[in-house]
């Protein structure tokens, strides 16, 4: 099944005798922009006499991203990435990310999903997990893979594309 400029595939579904869950596959975009008048990141602490940056152990990285549903920025509007990325392995391989995702699209504009975990940050693919969410993800579970789509040369933009697999519990205002 291609996920593919689709932005949202939900079913239903049962695990165990519990209440029927709810299963959302949402496959978007993010837009790092990282110098200029609009960058969307910041790098805003790190270790004293070390130079801040993703790959330096104890550097502190807060983005804004813009969030789209294909890989072109003018493409529809889904939300934006806020969170914080902390360089916490020694090796400066392994960052720490606590992200959240703020839906702005129709469908599912005033929900939040919480993406947290370890990010190894040089993998083609880097999975996180999904905690919790807001609105219509209330109790969502799951997990997010990211994976470099696009990086510019000189490397002062790029795009990712993140996929979302989350279940949570079914309500009615889904409907
Ligand atoms: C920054 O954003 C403004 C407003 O959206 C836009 O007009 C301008 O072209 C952007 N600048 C760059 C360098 O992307
Ligand atoms: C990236 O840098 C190039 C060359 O300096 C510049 O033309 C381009 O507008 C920059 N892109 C962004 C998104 O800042």
């Amino acid at each position: 099944m291609t996920l593919l400029f689709i932005v949202a595939i939900s079913s239903l579904v049962h695990i165990g005798s519990g209440m029927p869950l709810r299963e959302t596959k949402l496959s978007v975009f993010l837009h790092n922009f990282q110098s200029g008048p609009n960058a969307t990141v910041a790098v805003v602490a790190g270790v004293a006499g070390k130079k801040w940056s993703f790959i330096e152990f104890g550097s502190l990285i807060v983005t804004d991203n813009p969030v789209t549903e294909t890989s072109n920025i003018k493409s529809t509007p889904v939300g934006r990435a806020q969170g914080m990325y902390a360089t916490a392995g020694l090796d400066g391989i392994n960052s720490q990310v606590m992200l959240t995702l703020v839906f702005s699209n129709k469908k599912y504009d005033g929900s939040t999903l919480e993406i947290q975990g370890i990010s190894k940050q040089f993998d083609k693919i880097r999975e996180l997990s999904v905690i919790s969410g807001t609105g219509k993800f209330r109790y969502a579970r799951g997990f997010a893979t990211f994976e470099t789509f696009f990086v510019a040369n000189p490397p002062n933009y790029s795009v990712v594309r993140l996929n979302v697999t989350v279940q949570y519990p079914f309500t009615w205002t889904h409907v």
